[in-house]
């Protein structure tokens, strides 16, 4: 079975060929034109993916060594993201399946991401905690299978990925800045400053945005945090809450439900202090973590065919329907959102 999948939720635009829910090729390209505006703006996305499309799935073909007319399914993420991004993959998707005669798929781009998790790798062991952590989102779920989930918490606020990104701009740090603050913090202390842990009660949901605050408030009081000398202070000690919180949510959550691993995907899932305080709580509950390669936790379209793939192996009724820019995860049939 062969998948011609696409990704243009935001502001990467990527297209990947999988053959059996294996990945054999994949082309990413992320759009530059919003760095200078400090985030991605809504209409330059959409024009760039137009200009992008095109090449990009014909290039993911010919790396996969496959013609046009051996794809049997062309899968395109159709939501959540931006309504403007979303309608260049969907449509460019829908009508190269029409023009073959192949069924089109739909995919949610956050079930993407939680099944990233098994690209490259073993299946996951269910059940499984799994922290979704983007730039757009951040979900704990609870995962019994495939379409079976239970949505645990949410960020009440900003997105993990989000505060990143605030907390970069204030400092004129380049769009995206995850992963740039990832690595100052690494040089920097995490006890200079004591920032607040939002939401230490017994709810499983998230919020950010405070934290944000009180980083733009210390830079405002104090402006020396913000030279190179003190900055990767200010970052390690940003990190250290917005983890740490992050960290106790999963902590919370395995004390109450018995589950055979812990899991995280995302942008986010990259960060290397996530990274070391998932594993140290997969040892201390003895269960193992799955995270996905580096190359799987950003956008990119090979998660989109895997959930394509998951999607015909368990026979779910395919069907097209137009991009939903907001679509909860738990409008997917089967999602079940817990009481705690
Ligand atoms: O999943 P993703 O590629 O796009 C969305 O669906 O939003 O996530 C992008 C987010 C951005 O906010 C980016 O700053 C963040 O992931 N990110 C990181 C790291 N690498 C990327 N955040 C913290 N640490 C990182 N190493
Ligand atoms: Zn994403």
């Amino acid at each position: 079975m062969t998948i011609l999948a696409l990704e243009s939720s935001c502001d990467e635009n990527s297209a990947a060929v999988l053959v059996d829910g294996r990945v054999k090729s994949l082309e990413t390209v992320t759009q530059k034109v919003h760095v200078e505006w400090g985030g991605v703006v809504p209409e330059l996305a959409g024009r760039s993916h137009l200009k992008l499309q095109d090449e990009i799935a014909c290039r993911a073909l010919e790396r996969a060594g496959i013609q046009l007319g051996e794809v049997d399914y062309v899968a395109s993420t159709s939501g959540p993201g931006l309504v403007g991004s979303l309608l260049v993959g969907y449509y460019y998707g829908t009508a190269l399946a029409l023009s073959m005669g192949v069924p089109f798929i739909p995919v949610h781009h956050m079930e993407a991401h939680l099944w990233s998790i098994e690209l490259d790798r073993d299946p996951l062991p269910l059940p499984a905690l799994v922290l979704l952590v983007s730039g757009g989102h951040t979900l704990l779920l609870l995962v019994r299978g495939f379409r079976d989930y239970e949505l645990l918490g949410q960020t009440r606020d900003d997105a993990l990925g989000e505060a990143y990104d605030k907390v970069g701009k204030l400092l004129g740090l380049r769009f995206p800045a995850g992963a740039e603050i990832d690595r100052l913090a690494q040089l920097g202390s995490e006890s200079a400053i004591a920032f607040p842990i939002a939401l230490r009660d017994q709810s499983l949901d998230f919020s950010y945005s405070g934290l944000k605050t009180a980083v733009a408030n210390c830079v405002k009081q104090n402006p020396k945090w913000v030279t190179s000398e003190n900055c990767p202070d200010l970052l390690a000690s940003f990190q250290l809450a917005a983890i740490q919180s992050a960290l106790e949510k999963v902590a919370l959550a395995m004390h109450r439900f018995p589950v055979s691993s812990i899991a995280a995907a995302g942008g986010v899932a990259a960060n290397s202090k996530l990274r070391s305080g998932l594993a140290a709580l997969s040892e201390k509950f003895d269960v193992p973590l799955s995270v996905p390669p580096m190359k799987y936790c950003a956008d990119n379209a090979a998660m989109v065919g895997y959930v394509a793939h998951k999607m015909l192996e368990h026979e779910f009724e395919v069907e097209p329907w137009p991009v939903r820019p907001r679509w909860p995860i738990t409008e997917l049939g089967n999602v079940q959102t817990s009481p705690y």
